[in-house]
This record gives structure tokens, C-alpha cells and sequence, in this order.
């Protein structure tokens, strides 16, 4: 690596990400790879996760990638994987708390009024909250613990998003002729969830700062993946560039801040979404 990056460079090191199998976990493996560090790729979704690892190792054209079927909600599962590494002879040095369940605004309109905060089910709450905010919590009690208790350090990222720092603008998911008290929404849980682990970024970055762990948060901007053209071009106008993000176009964020290249960050939010935070 060219001297100038060398602060970038995770060789020897082994990053674990929840959700590893979806759209932007495939892509922080894939940084993290081309830093050099070896992958954990952890999801509860079996199947897209070897298709992800399949896709890694050939187009990564790396054998530092490995798989293992983990639910983020369940501590069994993840001290299960935790016992596995460690079997290895491994050490998790970073850990990018990814997973989630995202509430997609879809076209089911029973789906569509129960996204209202009126109907809005308690299950479903439960549910979104033990994986996107419980999930980090529980993935940084146990690998964040033992980056701690053997004084080697480590990092954790937690993938928020911009809704960590503003509102759902719910007019982006208005439908015509759709009565008031029925118009879809964006469901409370993502906002509860984002700003969540925002509280728990802060909380970790001065909990184990004694111990070399640091703690921050990257939040992404909306992803462009095939949305409606309508949905787009309202979103659009909200963004001072005019456009979402590409899905790669958060991995040399990944790379810093999963890297001594950001040795001294700790604590903070890294709102990465084209500007539309700041209108
Ligand atoms: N895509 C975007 O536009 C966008 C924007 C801002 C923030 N984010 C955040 O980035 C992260 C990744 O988003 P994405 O677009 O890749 O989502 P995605 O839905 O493609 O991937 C999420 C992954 O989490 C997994 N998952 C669900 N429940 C789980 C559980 N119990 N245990 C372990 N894994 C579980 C899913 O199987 C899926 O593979 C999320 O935290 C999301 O909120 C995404």
C-alpha cells in the first residue's frame, strides 16, 4: 500500500458486519477487503448470505471472507459465532453493527395504513427495534467486551442514517386520492432506531475509551436501488446535489472510519447524504 494510505491499511485485522447480505453490508465487506482486513460476513438470511460471499470472493478476488448464519436479536446466536471465531483462533478488531429491518413503504394498502403511527403494530415495533437498535446493542456487549478485556482495542461502527438527525419528510410517500388519515408514511420505528444508536455511538465511545475502543456512527443518505421514479424525483429535490447516493459511494467512508486513519474520531456521527441534513 502506498505509503500516503498506509494509516487505511487493516491487514491482520478482522472486521464482522451484521447484515452482511444486503445491499450496502455487501459493499462494506468489500472496502473493508480492498483495505485489507479478512471479513466476517454475518447475516440471518442464509441464502443471500453465500450468494454475497460467493459474489465477494470473485469479484473481491479474496479468500479472506467468511460466512456464518447469525441473528443479531438472538444472544445465543451471536456468543454462538462469537465461540466459533475465537475457535479459530481469530480476533473480531472491528464490528459494523449494519443489520436491519428495513419498513419498506410497499404497495399493500392494508401495509400502507398500518404504517401510520395510529395502527402502527406493537409486534412490528418489537420486532425492528430488537434487530436494528437491541441487535447493536447485544453485537457490541459481546464483541466490544472482548476488544476491551484484552487491551488490544478495537472499532465499532454503527450504520445509522440520515433520519438519525432529521425527520421522515412524509410527503415523499403521498399517494393521490388516499384520504389524510390513510396516506402511507414513513413507520416510527426507523427514526426511533436510527436515533438510538446514535445514543449508543456515544455511550461506547466513552465507555471503553480507556481500552483503545472507539465508537462512531456513518449515516448514509438514501440509496438509489431501483425506487419509483416519482418517489426519486421528490427525494431528489430534497438533496442539495439533486440525486441519491451509489451504493459504493460509502465504502472509502467505511474505509476511514474503520481504520487508524480516524484514530482520533470517537463519539460522532458522520452524516454522509449529499446535503440534504443541512437545508
Ligand atoms: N439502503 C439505503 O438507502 C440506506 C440508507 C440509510 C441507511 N441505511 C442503513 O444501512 C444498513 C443496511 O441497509 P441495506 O440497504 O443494505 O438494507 P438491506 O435490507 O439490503 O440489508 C439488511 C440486512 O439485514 C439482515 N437482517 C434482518 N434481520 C436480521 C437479523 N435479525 N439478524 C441479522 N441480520 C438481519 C437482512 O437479512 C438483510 O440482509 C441498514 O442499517 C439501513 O437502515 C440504508
Amino acid at each position: 500500500m502506498d505509503k500516503f494510505f498506509k494509516k487505511f491499511d487493516l491487514t491482520g485485522n478482522t472486521a464482522l458486519i451484521t447484515g452482511g447480505a444486503g445491499l450496502l453490508g455487501f459493499e462494506h465487506a468489500a472496502a473493508l477487503l480492498e483495505s485489507g482486513a479478512s471479513v466476517v460476513l454475518t447475516d440471518v438470511n442464509e441464502e443471500s448470505l453465500s450468494i454475497a460471499a460467493e459474489r465477494l470472493l470473485s469479484s473481491a478476488g479474496s479468500t479472506r471472507v467468511m460466512t456464518h448464519v447469525m441473528d443479531v436479536s438472538q444472544l445465543s446466536s451471536i456468543k454462538g459465532v462469537a465461540s466459533e471465531i475465537e475457535a479459530k483462533e481469530l480476533r473480531v478488531d472491528i464490528l459494523v453493527n449494519n443489520a436491519a429491518i428495513d419498513p419498506q413503504v410497499t404497495e399493500n394498502m392494508g401495509m400502507l395504513v398500518a404504517s401510520r403511527l395510529e395502527n402502527f403494530p406493537h409486534e412490528q415495533w418489537d420486532q425492528q427495534l430488537a434487530v436494528g437498535l437491541t441487535g447493536a446493542f447485544l453485537c457490541s456487549q459481546v464483541f466490544g467486551s472482548a476488544m476491551a478485556r484484552d487491551g488490544e482495542g478495537g472499532v465499532i461502527l454503527n450504520i445509522a442514517s440520515d433520519l438519525s438527525v432529521i425527520s421522515p419528510d412524509q410527503r415523499l410517500y403521498r399517494r393521490d386520492n388516499v384520504a389524510e388519515n390513510m396516506q402511507p408514511v414513513k413507520p416510527v420505528t426507523y427514526s426511533v432506531i436510527k436515533a438510538g444508536l446514535i445514543g449508543l455511538t456515544r455511550y461506547l465511545a466513552t465507555y471503553w475509551a480507556n481500552y483503545g475502543v472507539r465508537s462512531n456512527a456513518l449515516s448514509p443518505g438514501g440509496v438509489s436501488n431501483g425506487q419509483p421514479e416519482e418517489f426519486v424525483q421528490r427525494l431528489n429535490s430534497l438533496i442539495p446535489m439533486g440525486r441519491m447516493a451509489n451504493k459504493n459511494e460509502y465504502r472509502s467512508a467505511i474505509q476511514f472510519l474503520c481504520s487508524d486513519a480516524s484514530a482520533y474520531l470517537n463519539g460522532q456521527n458522520i452524516v454522509m447524504d449529499g446535503g440534504r441534513s443541512v437545508l
